[in-house]
């Protein structure tokens, strides 16, 4: 029986990274074997009970190899217990307000009603401007987005241990 969960993220500076390394970790003290990977990394997705994927945002859009991962996965994922979370808006306040109500790209919808994940949600995301290159600082100071990091520990936690619920009823 398939007994692990898959945390797999799409990160392109390691912010994402860091929130899906929380929620794996927040899942093993839950009980669970948990395999945190890039999502490039999958080799057998079929191999775990469960699956929660996220990606950052960028220029209102998934990282391309989460895309990917989806569209390649959309039955066995439909088969599965799955939760999606973006990271993304910079700023104080709601997330999802942040983003004007956005949790995921408007070009995955269709795919992610039928994949039907128990829940999606989004993070605030963090930026270290040292690590942008020149046409990210370009959009950047285009789009006039504080940077810095927002990432809500205390709501990655609940959002993790939600899921964890989940899985033990
Ligand atoms: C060039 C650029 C474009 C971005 N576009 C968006 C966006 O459209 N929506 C959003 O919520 N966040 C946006 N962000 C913020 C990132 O999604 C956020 O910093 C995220 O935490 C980065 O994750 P990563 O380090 O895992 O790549 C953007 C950041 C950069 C540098």
């Amino acid at each position: 029986m398939d007994t692990k969960i898959l945390v797999a993220y799409a990160s392109k500076h390691g912010m994402t990274e860091e929130i899906a390394n929380k929620i794996g970790e927040t899942l093993r003290q839950s009980g669970f074997q948990v395999d945190v990977l890039p999502v490039k990394r999958v080799i057998k997705p079929e191999t775990f009970k469960a699956v929660v994927l996220g990606s950052a945002f960028y220029i209102a859009m998934w990282r391309k190899d989460m895309v990917k991962f989806l569209e390649k996965n959309e039955k066995l994922l439909s088969e599965r217990p799955v939760w999606l979370f973006s990271s993304g808006p910079m700023g104080e306040g709601d997330p999802a307000e942040l983003s004007q109500g956005w949790r995921f790209p408007e070009a995955q919808r269709s795919m992610i009603e039928r994949i039907k994940p128990r829940d999606v949600t989004i993070f605030h995301g963090a930026i270290n401007i040292k690590k942008m290159s020149f046409l990210e600082k370009w959009v950047l100071k285009n789009v006039k987005a504080p940077t810095g990091d927002f990432r809500d520990w205390d709501a990655i936690n609940k959002w993790a241990g939600s899921v964890a619920a989940a899985l033990k009823r």
